[in-house]
């Protein structure tokens, strides 16, 4: 068999269409190899979200030149959203690549590959797909799919949303959602070969339903059909958008105990005037009214967000705003971004007013807002019990097993290695709290139904 060589840059989806191409040439002949040198094929899935992405990619690349001039049948690839963004330009600037493919090529991976080897030709793949459904051919059963505990599984691609400092829907395009059927299928499948939490994965998963459907459903009623598959033991989604959480997305948190308590509900700025500038359709107030409404019914929830710091003219006192907005919200992680411009974007025409080290100073005091509230929160669940899906091994010093809890939080925990396996439920007494992970104790495990509790005595782990 030929190998690829497949890395990955950015978020979640691109990790799944990474996974998607792997299927793809797996059945057209290619296994997965960790050694870059040994590929017949080389691809580097791509992220252009923000300019430091794109800068380090650019190097990446660079960097593989030397392994196409040792190896002039060696394919050389960049796929994803830099790639949809740059197209043509990108090979005149790294003449060496063979092959660009946008986000929506991923399909068409295997068929691209077959054209640059046929034609010895660059090929650029960055056109939309067109048609009406978002589908994934289902392949044969006999695939490299081993999902491990937890699988993501794609429900909606593209987004319409069009904030004013995005380049994604200009990367990933229209909307589009998947049929329901297709997606209980796949996730049967998955749960079948040993998946216990589902991942629901879309640039924005609460859109769905909207478009692309020839049967429409709901985004909460997903949530119902998903969960109620038996084997489906956690549910989780990815990434939402206040706009599109409806209430009956609350009632859902509320009625269905698969679903965990945690919820990533991006804000990006705690100022009406830079969030209308930004385009995000709801004030702060808006946001704050969904946050306390959902805690109302489930007061444990969780909640993590993104942070943009440095938007075009934010001021000083706008940028304190978001501060005290997430203090209020109390978020037990961020993700906090200096705003640069993109490509095509309406902000890109807006004056890139705040200096440098101004942004930098911002995204300096989010950070360390945002380590307090990661530490307050996770004071209160020192000494006691958290319910840890099993993920594996963890390298971590002190710890022998990883997995993560209900609202997220990462849980590195001693155990015995002859009693706990990747997909077991455990019950783990936290001993400490390391920015936005635990470290403890597993006091007992769930295997099948069954319970075994570890007696106070277990080997500890070897540093
Ligand atoms: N500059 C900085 N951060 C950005 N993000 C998206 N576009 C930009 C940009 N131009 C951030 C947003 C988004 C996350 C995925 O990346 O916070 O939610
Ligand atoms: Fe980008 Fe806004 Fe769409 Fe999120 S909702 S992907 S920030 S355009």
């Amino acid at each position: 068999m030929k190998q690829v060589y497949l890395d990955t840059y950015g978020c979640q989806m691109n990790v799944a269409d990474t996974s998607r191409m792997e299927l793809l040439l797996f059945h057209s002949g290619y296994l997965r190899t960790g050694e870059v040198e040994d590929a017949d094929l080389v691809l580097i899935n791509t992220c252009s979200i923000r300019e430091k992405a794109e800068q380090k990619i650019y190097s990446l690349a660079g960097s593989l030149k030397p392994l196409k001039e040792a190896n002039p049948d060696l394919i050389l690839g960049v796929t994803g959203c830099l790639a949809q963004q740059e197209g043509e330009q990108m090979l005149q600037k790294m003449p060496f690549l063979d092959l660009i493919l946008g986000p929506d090529g991923v399909e068409n991976i295997v068929q691209a590959v077959d054209e640059v080897r046929n034609t010895n030709h660059p090929v650029v793949w960055t056109h939309f797909d067109s048609a009406k459904n978002y589908r994934i051919p289902e392949l044969s059963n006999e695939t490299p799919l081993h999902p491990g505990p937890s699988a993501f599984v794609n429900i909606i691609k593209g987004c319409d949303k069009f904030c004013t400092f995005c380049v994604v829907p200009f990367t990933r395009g229209r909307e589009k959602s998947r049929e329901a059927e297709e997606i209980e299928r796949e996730v049967r499948l998955l749960v079948s070969r040993g998946a216990k939490e589902i991942i629901l994965l879309g640039q924005n998963v609460n859109a769905y339903g909207k478009r692309g459907l020839d049967q429409p459903v709901p985004f909460h009623e997903l949530l119902y059909r998903v969960a109620s598959i038996p084997g489906v033991e956690r549910l989780r989604f990815t990434t939402s958008h206040p706009m599109d959480f409806t209430r009956e997305c609350i009632e859902a948190y509320r009625d269905i105990d698969v679903l965990v308590n945690h919820l990533h509900l991006p804000v990006q700025s705690g100022s009406n005037r830079v969030l209308q500038e930004m385009r995000r359709g709801h004030t702060v107030e808006e946001y704050v009214a969904l946050i306390d409404a959902l805690r109302a019914e489930v007061p444990d929830i969780s909640l993590s967000t993104d942070i943009i710091v440095g938007f075009p003219e934010e001021t000083d006192s706008e940028f304190e705003d978001t501060l005290a907005l997430m203090e209020r919200v109390e978020f037990s992680s961020s993700y906090m971004f200096c705003y640069s411009p993109r490509p095509d974007t309406p902000a890109q025409d807006f004056p890139d007013s705040v200096p440098l080290s101004v942004k930098s100073a911002r995204l300096q005091r989010t950070m360390r807002l945002q380590d307090r509230l990661t530490g307050e929160q996770g004071r209160r669940f020192l000494n006691r019990e958290v319910e840890v899906l099993v993920e594996g091994r963890t390298s971590k010093r002190g710890a022998d097993f990883k997995g993560r809890n209900p609202q997220y939080w990462m849980v590195n925990f001693t155990g015995d290695r002859e009693m706990i396996q990747p997909g077991d439920w455990v019950t783990v007494v936290v001993e400490e709290v390391f920015g936005h992970a635990f470290k403890g104790r597993a006091v007992s495990r769930v295997r099948e139904g069954k319970r075994v509790d570890f007696k106070a005595d277990a080997p500890a782990a070897i540093e």
